[in-house]
């Protein structure tokens, strides 16, 4: 049984696990209303799972974009999860010890392996520098359909920690392998982050990052290919812009790749200044984004299609469900920057990806969703008369409030900290009372290995 349901209510424990979850959780009123906790909450299996991470996304950084977008009074797509907990993000270092603050491949390796690893680190031991199986390796292993879709590059630490293991997470094509030399091709390893996702035949791979595949690799059975052409080699449709994602179809795997590097974000507006702006409205668009470019909502909507029409890729004609994750990886880039209008557009587009697997899970109660962030990040809601030391900025919300945000991880002109404090976790669908109360983010991999009943 959870960690929950042991101990704490024994009077209440032989009523069963629906009507111990009514009896004791606050179900926000909007989710009372449209769906019935034993529904929402209840224990069973999945046939699918979708995990969204919010990359950096805080409670700061959602009540940001609560306030600017909906009001304070208002509630965003992932405050309708009907289960919500926290849960502790720390890294270990060189010896084993806590590191409190985590970086984002440290922090994917844990949910994604249920084991603790070094800042850097994807998918391999802190110690012995061995692969852990990964959550997307068990999901292939037991016939699902697996996807993995970000705003950042498909190399990037969130979606490089489910489909491959290096040493550093720089590693990310073939002519970046200087500080993995133990998982190179030439010493018998796996390659790069990019060679590896394409080796796994992940069924749809939706993201940034094409200057990465578009790398030759130099060594092993592909050498002189580049990665793009070893995913073509391998059975992938490779598409470079919206209308090519439109017409992709299920039955092969799917490469998407719409951007050099990272998706550019959704929106633009003045980062903080020491000293603080003057009050401003943020900028809903970015002429940096190229018109073809598909939004986080557009790819985890087709991400969802594909997957719904694929049979296990070839490997399984049953149809045994799905693993997809999708990352909103820019609000992390964004809080680096400084920049609040750049992390709330980002964080509006995670939460416009949330709504979508809602609407997919109403259609498809056998499924969980859960939302969650990799670590805590730097910005924080200060009185509008306060005076930060650190950067600051104003804002005039959709609501018409002014709203003061301040950035204090790191003095002069040095880029924003992430910080080590506990997130949120929510959840809807089978095993979805496994989020409540404090966990940690290692306890994510249990509760989707045992929603999906995995082996
Ligand atoms: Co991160
Ligand atoms: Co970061």
């Amino acid at each position: 049984m959870t960690m929950w349901a042991a101990g704490r209510r024994p009077r209440r424990r032989a009523l069963g696990a629906a009507a111990l979850l009514v009896a004791g959780v606050v179900v926000p009123a909007g989710a009372a209303a449209s769906e019935p906790a034993s529904r929402t909450a209840g224990g069973g299996t999945a046939r699918n799972v979708i995990l969204l991470i919010g990359d950096g996304m805080g409670d700061s950084e959602i009540t940001l974009a609560r306030n600017y977008t909906v009001g304070a009074g208002g509630r965003l797509h992932m405050d309708r999860l009907p289960m919500t907990g926290a849960y502790t993000t720390y890294a270990v270092d060189g010896r084993g010890r806590p590191d409190y603050v985590t970086d984002s491949a440290a922090s994917a390796t844990g949910w994604a392996t249920g084991h603790k690893t070094v800042n850097r680190r994807l998918s391999k031991t802190w110690d012995t520098d061995r692969p852990l199986p990964t959550i997307l390796e068990l999901a292939q292993r037991n016939g699902l359909a697996t996807g993995s879709v970000t705003t950042a590059e498909l190399t990037d630490a969130t979606p490089a920690a489910i489909a491959a293991h290096v040493t550093d997470r720089s590693c990310q094509g073939p002519a970046d392998m200087k500080r993995c030399p133990g998982d190179t091709r030439g010493r018998g390893g796996p390659g790069s982050v990019a060679e590896q996702s394409v080796a796994h035949r992940v069924d749809v791979l939706l993201g940034g990052g094409k200057r990465v595949f578009d790398q030759t690799i130099t060594e092993g059975p592909d050498k002189g290919r580049t990665v793009t052409q070893q995913a073509r080699r391998l059975g992938y449709q490779v598409v470079t812009d919206a209308a090519g994602l439109r017409a992709a179809r299920p039955g092969t795997p799917v490469l998407g790749l719409f951007a050099p590097d990272a998706q550019p974000s959704e929106w633009t507006g003045k980062p903080a200044t020491t000293g603080g702006t003057a009050p401003q409205r943020c900028v809903t668009s970015n002429p940096e984004r190229p018109a073809g470019s598909p939004s986080l909502e557009a790819q985890t909507r087709k991400a969802l299609e594909l997957l719904d029409g694929t049979r296990g890729n070839g490997r399984d004609r049953t149809g045994k469900g799905f693993f997809l994750q999708v990352e909103g990886a820019s609000i992390d880039k964004e809080d680096h920057e400084a920049n609040p209008c750049g992390q709330i557009g980002e964080t509006a587009a995670f939460d416009r990806a949330v709504r979508v697997a809602r609407a997919y899970a109403a259609a498809h109660p056998d499924t969980l969703v859960v939302t969650t962030a990799d670590h805590g990040h730097s910005s924080q809601i200060v009185p509008v008369d306060s005076r930060p030391a650190g950067k600051s900025a104003t804002l005039v919300t959709d609501e018409g409030g002014r709203m003061k945000v301040s950035y204090g991880t790191n003095a002069g002109g040095g880029g924003q900290e992430h910080t080590g404090v506990q997130v949120r976790i929510a959840a809807q669908g089978p095993q979805a009372h496994r989020v409540l109360g404090v966990t940690d983010q290692t306890g994510l991999f249990t509760t989707l290995r045992t929603a999906l009943a995995l082996r």
